[in-house]
């Protein structure tokens, strides 16, 4: 995207030393100064529930995703389930045009084991593929590397319940592949991380057939969990986990587990990742306002949920929304919008 300093000097360009000054081309002239406000708004708004492009035209294969920021760019990771590819990494300075970088995990990315025991496989034992979902990245200051977290599947089945760990050097790289793992033998399903202010990293993943949703102190090196610190909500069967911190206070939204469909949306507040999260609240409508939680990003002050519109019958037809939050007094409050202007 043009930056905005840039658009303006273009657009008084125009206006100042445009074809002369005649009556009749004035005329013109506005209507290109109206064209350009409209390309600029156009530029910057975001249809939710269409299908977003990249910067070459392509659409945006970063489901279930995560963004970070870092020096000056956000980066996107979400599954892409074509070809033999698993996650994809997307740039951004404006958090609207997205440029695709890598594929930064395939099925042919290198793999390499560490001091957890998992399996490297990355390829089921028919040689199909496995399922990586959920993918979220957090940089690691300790060990200077991009730490992914992806829930794992076989791809045959849905019974391995496990995570799967990558590494980068850069954001977005090849991911080099470490393996999956059960955290201390649970079932680990749909995923996030969050770091917090001080660094402290969180692993949160619907366990017991989703039944519980679990949360996880990591290890300084964001490499394994150190300590299981809830088992939340029993029974509740909370998918889709998202953590925003907010004027000192952590939201956690999920969602209910009904498939591809969406459902209800509920958060939970906290005074802190370890101390003890309320019981669920509803937020948004009886189906999330047709999304599922994918992450929280805040910029400039706003809030903003990204969720993903799944489509059961065409996965490759799912899109995204982005929902702006409220809070106030404790209190969150999601809305709707048919499109968003960031
Ligand atoms: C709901 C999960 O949240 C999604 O990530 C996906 O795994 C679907 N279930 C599959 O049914």
């Amino acid at each position: 995207m043009i930056p905005q300093s840039q658009k303006r000097y273009t657009h008084y360009f125009l206006i100042a030393f445009g074809e002369g000054f005649r009556y009749n081309e004035i005329a013109d002239k506005l209507k290109k100064k109206k064209t350009l406000d409209e390309r600029e708004k156009y530029m910057s708004i975001l249809k939710n529930g269409t299908l977003w492009k990249d910067t070459n035209g392509d659409p945006i294969h970063a489901h279930g995703g995560y963004i970070i920021f870092h020096e000056g760019y956000y980066y996107w990771y979400g599954e892409d389930r074509r070809e033999d590819f698993y996650v994809s990494c997307y740039r951004s300075e404006n958090l609207v045009d997205w440029e695709f970088r890598r594929h930064v995990l395939t099925t042919r990315s290198a793999t390499e084991g560490y001091r957890v025991r998992t399996n490297i496989q990355l390829r089921n034992v028919d040689g199909g593929k496995v399922n990586l979902e959920r993918p979220k990245v957090l940089y690691n200051k300790k060990i200077k590397k991009f730490v992914m977290w992806v829930h794992f599947e076989n791809g045959k089945d849905y019974l391995d319940a496990a995570v799967g760990i990558a590494t980068c050097d850069s954001p977005d790289g090849d991911f080099v592949y470490h393996g999956h793992f059960n955290p201390y033998g649970y079932m680990s399903r749909d995923c996030t991380l969050f770091q917090d202010d001080d660094g402290t990293a969180y692993f949160i993943s619907a366990s017991r057939d989703n039944a519980d949703l679990h949360v996880y102190r990591l290890t300084d090196d964001y490499m394994n969990v150190d300590t299981l610190v809830h088992r939340l909500w029993q029974g509740e069967y909370r998918e889709a986990p998202a953590v925003v911190k907010i004027k000192e206070k952590y939201y956690m939204l999920s969602s209910f587990c009904t498939g591809w469909a969406p459902n209800q949306g509920k958060y939970a507040v906290a005074d802190s990742m370890e101390g003890r999260w309320s019981t669920l609240t509803e937020i948004g409508d009886e189906t999330t306002y047709r999304s599922q939680p994918a992450f929280i990003l805040q910029k400039d002050g706003r809030v903003l949920y990204y969720g993903d519109r799944w489509d059961g019958e065409d996965y490759f037809n799912s899109s995204y929304v982005i929902y702006p939050l409220t809070e106030k007094d404790g209190k969150l409050t999601m809305e709707y919008a048919d499109e968003i202007e960031i």
